[in-house]
């Protein structure tokens, strides 16, 4: 246990943190789903979430981690020898491994979106040119899974490369620059003519437009931008110094996954009013909207290479912090080597990767409940995964664990103070269990709402 290797700094700790939770669904997701579930009452709602749910049981999770002291299997073992706990971490671990076989498609595109930008691809196409573009990319059996293959590649040579040698080292890199990036393409976004009334859609709540599966919606893309629920914030607690505070490092990581995707929102809608394109498309919208924005607007050449230089980071520091969850298991739990923990699990992901990739394309007939495989590992995880290991962990922490030892890691064995003890101790008792067991309901159809 001594010689475990840690973060070396509360900077990089914050930076690695941050890193995982700033990926895709900052940029490419959540601008989305506020898209879709009608703008500014949606993004009201997922702050709350965040701040009542997320921000808790981030904390949890770092608790759990820095007291167990190992992977998110391990650590439940240590914390509750004998007890069967550690599901919630085996669930974790295998969202991961779920996880990250998609989203390393989707990180795939982004490289080929950087180097279309590049080459002027763009330029000259009608919106429904683009649209074939990104579907005949996707759906095509050699390029994407190249680039997939390659986005893969780069993530093992991080993650193997350790905690502080590589993930840390990293990320402490790349996330200034990812801020620096999006900011500039704020500043752009905002100074186009008609942007205002983008901000108007990401900020004016209009309740009308919100629905009951608004809040699911809500709830399961904080989990998702958080990284919660599925050990890896349990694995990186556990490589947190003993003299960081953990609920200070948390309102950081929160504040931070916030902005960006707030940042992101406020790069890209703007964008999409000034040129009178429609918001509420889903998927597509970065990878098929905004290429439409690029070539008609000053500097649009650059900012297009920025923007998807821009995901493509904030998706690498998300895909080392999925794989190092699974290798962390491998290393701790069965006892393997690093370099070999993490050339075996990143192969087994990029080989579902490569099959994820297919099912987009030649192999979209093969489905597993109606859906291809993609679309399966996406919804799995998001809407059942995610939420069952949480779930698990706040019962355990709140119902199963002694409250004075949850709060002695807290407050580091009592040398800092943390005011709002018994409010923490309340959500994850009673109020967090509740709401996510009203959403869970609701959602598999037994309570009304959706
Ligand atoms: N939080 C990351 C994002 O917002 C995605 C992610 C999910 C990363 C799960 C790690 C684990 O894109």
């Amino acid at each position: 246990m001594e010689n475990r290797e840690g973060f070396n700094s509360t900077f990089g700790m914050i930076m690695a943190a941050v890193g995982s939770a700033v990926g895709l669904g900052n940029i490419w997701r959540f601008p989305y789903i506020v898209g879709m579930n009608g703008g500014g009452a949606f993004l009201l709602v997922y702050l709350a979430i965040v701040v009542i749910i997320g921000v808790p049981l981030m904390m949890s999770e770092l608790v759990i981690g820095r007291r167990g002291q190992s992977d998110s299997v391990g650590s439940f073992k240590n914390l509750a020898p004998g007890k069967k706990w550690y599901i919630s971490g085996v669930i974790g671990v295998l969202a991961s491994f779920m996880i990250l076989s998609f989203y390393a498609v989707v990180a795939g595109w982004t490289l080929e979106y950087i180097y279309k930008a590049a080459t002027n691809s763009f330029v000259g196409q009608s919106p429904d040119q683009l649209a074939a573009m990104f579907s005949t990319f996707i759906s095509s059996p050699i390029k994407p899974i190249f680039w997939t293959i390659v986005f893969m590649l780069l993530t093992i040579t991080i993650v193997r490369a350790g905690v502080q040698g590589g993930i840390e080292k990293v990320s402490s890199v790349l996330i200034p620059v990812l801020l620096v990036l999006v900011i500039l393409l704020d500043i752009r976004g905002l100074t186009l003519e008609g942007g205002m009334a983008g901000l108007r859609f990401l900020f004016y709540p209009d309740f009308t437009k919100f629905s009951l599966g608004g809040f699911l919606a809500a709830l399961g893309h904080a989990f998702f931008s958080m990284s919660l629920g599925m050990g890896i914030i349990v694995t990186y607690g556990s490589y947190v110094s003993r003299k960081d505070s953990l609920p200070k490092s948390t309102l950081n990581i929160a504040f931070f996954d916030t902005l960006i995707a707030l940042l992101s929102g406020i790069a890209i809608f703007p964008a999409v009013f000034a040129f009178g394109l429609e918001p509420g498309q889903g998927a597509g919208l970065v990878f098929i909207t905004l290429p439409n924005v690029f070539p008609s607007m000053p500097g649009g050449y650059l900012f297009g290479i920025a923007f998807f230089l821009l995901l493509a980071l904030a998706a690498l520091t998300s895909t080392i912090s999925l794989l190092e969850a699974v290798v962390a298991y491998g290393v701790e739990s069965m006892d393997l080597p690093r370099k070999k923990a993490t050339w075996l699990a990143g192969g087994l992901i990029t080989v579902v990767a490569v099959f994820c990739s297919l099912s987009n394309g030649p192999w979209s007939g093969f489905t597993i409940a109606g859906k291809t495989l993609f679309d399966f590992l996406d919804y799995i995880t998001a809407n059942y995964l995610l939420t069952i290991a949480a779930f698990i962990e706040i019962i355990f922490l709140g119902w199963a664990y002694k409250k004075s030892d949850i709060m002695d890691e807290l407050t580091n064995q009592g040398t800092l103070t943390f005011g709002l003890k018994n409010v923490y101790y309340m959500i994850i008792k009673y109020l967090a269990p509740i709401v996510m067991i009203i959403i869970f309901l609701s959602s598999i159809g037994i309570l009304p709402g959706e």
